[in-house]
């Protein structure tokens, strides 16, 4: 016994200055919007808090406006554990789970309340985990807001957009929706729309105020409608095995600075969807046009069907529970 102590001693002796000089692990944190949007916002404050808390033991770095990598890649590189975390479009899941589709059916949500009362519900809160056995675990949800439509022509009632090609995420509900009105969708990554846009190779698109402006897309779509027919929100996701690698306590900090993080970009999301469709509406060339409350039915009666396709494949109760969410708040 006495022999063996002083080894031990020794042993942590040598090991200690190894530990106590031990590199920061870096996590990865892959996005495709600029810095100054809502989830750029986010991710900053997401790494201030954690790299306040636990700066010794983790680093994130930010890779912003998909310079690493596009968001379906980036869902993989999560499910895969090459990332740590992510924070796509919840229409981006389409590989890995149905039940997301209930945010993309067309007009089943009237505003942000609707979304956040229904993200916070029992079944909302139970989709952040349907991907776990894929690798895949959502830490919460991130509003950006609701979408509006544009095209490089005046429009106004859904006919108007017939034989135009439209730049969609990759959702099949969203090819749908579109295909309902005679667009023709194209699936394309977010850093790729702009440029597409300038082309011609897209004549149209859907996306919230903030993306609109930040990414410019009104210079090639100089007609804006506020048809809030959709949501385009995010769930952050991280890799369950990196998840359940961490202790309880370095769990608890990464979710309390994620909860932190998340109340600052929604605050963020609300402000930039005002004043960015502001500074739309005042833009040099921009046409913003407000439906009617009769152009706004002929809308939901062209894309509300889908509601019907997809009740089996987003599951009754989840759809039940969106439209409540919905009526409660209309
Ligand atoms: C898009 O592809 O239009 C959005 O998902 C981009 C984003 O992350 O807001």
């Amino acid at each position: 016994m006495t022999r063996i102590f002083p080894r031990i001693a020794l042993a942590i002796l040598l090991a200690l200055p190894l530990a106590l000089s031990a590199e920061p692990r870096t996590l990865v944190f892959s996005h495709v919007v600029s810095p100054d949007t809502p989830k750029g916002k986010m991710a900053e404050m997401f790494k201030k808090i954690v790299e306040r808390k636990m700066g010794d033991r983790f680093r994130i770095e930010i890779h912003p406006n998909g310079t690493l990598m596009d968001d379906n890649e980036a869902v993989s590189a999560i499910a895969d554990g090459r990332i740590q975390f992510a924070a796509p479009s919840v229409s981006k899941f389409d590989a890995y789970t149905q039940k997301l589709k209930v945010f993309d059916l067309p007009f089943l949500f009237p505003n942000m309340d609707a979304v956040e009362q229904f993200q916070q519900s029992a079944t909302g809160q139970a989709l952040l985990t349907s991907m776990t056995q894929e690798g895949i675990v959502g830490l919460g949800y991130l509003h950006n807001g609701l979408k509006q439509l544009s095209a490089n022509k005046p429009f106004r009632e859904p006919g108007d957009l017939a034989g135009l090609r439209f730049r969609i995420m990759n959702s099949d509900v969203l090819k749908k929706q579109f295909e309902t009105i005679n667009a023709i969708p194209v699936p394309m990554a977010f850093s790729d729309v702009y440029q597409a846009l300038a082309d011609d190779r897209i004549q149209g698109q859907e996306n919230t105020w903030s993306n609109i402006y930040s990414k410019r897309f009104y210079e090639y779509q100089p007609y804006i409608m506020e048809s809030n027919h959709g949501v385009l929100d995010y769930m952050v996701i991280t890799n369950a095995t990196f998840w359940q690698s961490l202790t309880d306590d370095e769990r608890r900090h990464f979710s309390y600075a994620m909860s932190n993080a998340l109340g600052y970009g929604n605050a963020v999301a609300k402000a930039k969807s005002m004043n960015d469709r502001e500074a739309l509406k005042n833009a040099r060339g921009v046409t913003l046009v407000k439906p009617t409350p009769q152009e706004l039915s002929d809308w939901q009666a062209a894309m509300k069907p889908l509601w019907q396709e997809y009740a089996s494949a987003v599951g009754e109760k989840t759809l039940q529970a969106a439209e409540q969410a919905a009526a409660r708040t209309n």
